[in-house]
This record gives structure tokens, C-alpha cells and sequence, in this order.
């Protein structure tokens, strides 16, 4: 469980990050290791966070789900720039599935034309030439005419609970502030840190 002293830290730096005028205010960069220790990132969005932790949606078929689910170890990163004088907040934990009503609640606020989408991407295989994700993307426009789109069982969230929270503040000179959390079991502890 997240400290509500760390949750109101975050929140309120994400806030004050989307009145800044962060362009994606939501964006961050997740790593996650392969069961031989190789490490791969990419930019996913923030979706919700809460006592449990960071959320975000994905495909569970794509190489970051099969990771997450071989070896759950993940870090989240996240840069705003145009906030006070720079802020990092680094997040590492456990990623574990969201219960698929939760999944099934999200889809349903997004586009159709998203929704469809996850249907047709088999996201991260490879994809002969464009025309045939196109034409995926056809087959299940029609499928789904005239009905809701119903969430595909490959796609749903993820929830990182976190036992280390990283508040970098960034300061003139390079004498940055660094705030770290660490959770021992359910005990939440802070230090400050060498910039
Ligand atoms: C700004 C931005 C936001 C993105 N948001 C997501 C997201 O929320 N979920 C997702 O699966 N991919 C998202 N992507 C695409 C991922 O970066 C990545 O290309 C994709 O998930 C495949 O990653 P994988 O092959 O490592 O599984 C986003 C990319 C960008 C640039």
C-alpha cells in the first residue's frame, strides 16, 4: 500500500505538471526485464494511481505483458520538465494484473475507434505491411457493427505497486534535492539522497 503522504506528493506534482502545460503530463517510461535479464523500456500513460499503486493498459500479448508476467519487477519513470525547476519521479515495484472488471470499466470510456484498435493490433508481432493491419482493423469495424465493443481478453491494466518512490527535485547549480521512499514490508521510510 502507497503512504498517503507519497500519494499527495505525486498527485500534486501531477497536477501542478498539467497546469505547467506538460505536453503528456501522463507519460512514462516503463523498463521491465526479460527471464534472461535483458532490459526493454518504452513510453506508456498513466491512467489512475491510488493506495495500490501506478496504472496503466496494455495489450497482455505484447512483449512488455509476456515480460510482466514472466518476471514482474518494473520501473516507471517520469520527467516534467516545465515544472518548478524540473521534476523526476522514479517508481519501482511489482506489476500485477487488474481484476478484469476494472479492465472492462476503462475500455468502455475509450473511442470506438480505439477500442477497435485493440482488437486489430497484435501489438509487438511483426506485421507484414500496413495494408493488412488495415484490413484487421475492417474485419472488426464490421464485427462490432451496430453494437458495443466488447473488451478483447488480451487487453486490460496493469497496477505497479511500488516499494521505492523517488522525488527529485531539481535546484540551480545541480544541487538537486532527491526525496527517496523505500517500503520494508508495510513500513514506508524517506532519506534524502546525493544528487
Ligand atoms: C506518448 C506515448 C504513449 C503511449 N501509451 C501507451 C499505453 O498506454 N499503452 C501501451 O500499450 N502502449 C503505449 N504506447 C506505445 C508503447 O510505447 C510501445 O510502443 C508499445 O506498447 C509496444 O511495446 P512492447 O513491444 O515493448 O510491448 C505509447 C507510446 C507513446 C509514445
Amino acid at each position: 500500500m502507497l503512504k498517503p503522504e507519497i500519494l499527495d506528493t505525486f498527485a500534486q506534482l501531477l497536477e501542478e505538471a498539467v497546469v505547467a502545460g506538460e505536453p503528456e503530463p501522463t507519460a512514462m517510461n516503463l523498463a521491465t526485464v526479460d527471464a534472461a535479464g535483458r532490459v526493454s523500456s518504452r513510453i506508456v500513460l498513466l491512467k489512475g494511481v491510488d493506495e495500490r499503486g501506478f496504472r496503466f493498459y496494455t495489450n497482455y500479448e505484447s512483449d512488455k505483458g509476456a515480460q510482466l508476467e514472466a518476471h514482474g519487477q518494473v520501473a516507471l519513470c517520469f520527467h516534467w520538465k516545465l515544472l518548478r525547476q524540473g521534476i523526476q519521479v522514479r517508481i519501482e515495484g511489482l506489476a500485477r494484473k487488474v481484476v478484469a472488471e476494472e479492465s472492462d470499466a476503462y475500455f468502455a470510456t475509450r473511442p470506438r475507434a480505439s477500442q477497435i484498435g485493440a482488437w486489430a493490433s497484435l501489438q509487438s508481432q511483426t506485421l507484414p505491411d500496413r495494408d493488412t493491419f488495415e484490413q484487421r482493423y475492417e474485419r472488426y469495424e464490421k464485427e462490432f457493427e451496430g453494437r458495443d465493443v466488447t473488451r478483447p481478453p488480451h487487453w486490460g491494466g496493469f497496477v505497479i505497486e511500488p516499494d521505492m518512490v523517488e522525488f527529485w527535485y531539481g535546484a540551480e547549480y545541480r544541487l538537486h534535492e532527491r526525496v527517496r521512499w523505500s517500503r520494508h514490508g508495510q513500513t514506508w521510510t524517506s532519506r534524502l539522497l546525493y544528487p
